[in-house]
């Protein structure tokens, strides 16, 4: 049986796609920080699964390294070798207001961009010479700088560059690196947004698509649904004057 290791799986994407790999029978183990909304979270993907010595739950709190490190030992010595690491924990505050909150960057620096680095640093060592995989879910607001979103934006920039980075690097490793782009996904997360999101997906087709595509592709990017993302893309050609032009109409930015 193979082992996916999903940080951030007790809500939200992380959550609907341990489900998706438990009905696939995998061994799924789930990690976040928060231990009684990541018990609850483990009680409700057992009801769903008759080999309940499938799904594993071991609190981590991404942005200490000393934890990162010992959970991932953990996994590899108690329940199996990590075939895929799903990296998708992540903390989320949009700077509605737009007023600079260096506490806010600071949060998202430690667990989105720092979390991240850990993971990497720790699975590097384990999963070398073993053709596993390395899934980063970043996201489109790192193509650009957009407004109130500053914060969470470097750090999803950060995760790109790094993902393509490590891509070329890791593969003198033999460990696979790829990213994850989501359009606009319902969880927990994105209930703080105070605009309509276009093309608003469930979590559900979430962890479907990142199932399918980490179980059956090998491309280096899973983007999804691909109409808003394209545009997401397209926006990065855009010159800065049209750009601003763009947001000033759409808002009073
Ligand atoms: N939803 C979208 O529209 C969308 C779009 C593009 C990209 N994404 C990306 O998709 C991923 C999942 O987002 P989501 O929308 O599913 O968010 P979510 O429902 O808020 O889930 C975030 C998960 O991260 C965990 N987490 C937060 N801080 C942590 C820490 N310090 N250590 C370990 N785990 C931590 C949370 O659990 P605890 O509170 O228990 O720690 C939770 O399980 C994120 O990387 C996000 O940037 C989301």
């Amino acid at each position: 049986m193979k082992t996916i290791w999903i940080t951030g799986g007790s809500s939200g994407i992380g959550f609907a796609t341990a489900k998706e790999f438990i009905t696939n029978n995998w061994n799924v183990v789930i990690s976040s920080s928060n231990k009684i909304k990541l018990e609850s979270a483990k009680k409700k993907l057992e009801l769903n699964n008759n080999n309940k010595n499938s799904v594993h739950a071991i609190v981590c709190d991404i942005s200490s390294k000393n934890n990162v490190d010992e959970t991932i030992n953990s996994i590899e010595k108690n329940i199996g070798k990590i075939d895929i690491a799903l990296l998708n924990a992540s903390a989320y505050s949009p700077n509605k207001n737009q007023i600079f909150d260096i506490s806010n960057y600071e949060l998202l620096v430690d667990v989105n961009i720092k979390g991240t680095l850990y993971c990497v640093n720790k699975l590097k060592d384990v999963m070398k010479n073993r053709n596993n995989t390395i899934a980063i879910i970043s996201s489109p607001l790192g193509y650009r700088g957009w407004p109130t979103a500053g914060a969470y934006g470097i750090s999803k920039a950060a995760q790109l560059s790094l993902s393509e980075s490590l891509y070329f690097d890791f593969k003198k490793l033999n460990i696979n690196v790829r990213v994850i782009c989501p359009g606009f996904i319902d969880t927990e997360a994105t209930k703080k947004n105070s605009f309509k999101m276009p093309f608003l997906k469930s979590a559900e087709y979430a962890g479907k698509k990142i199932f399918d595509r980490l179980t059956k592709g090998t491309e280096f990017e899973i983007i999804f649904p691909y109409l808003i993302v394209y545009f997401f893309k397209f926006t990065r050609i855009l010159p800065y004057k049209i750009y601003f032009y763009i947001w000033k109409k759409l808002g009073n930015f």
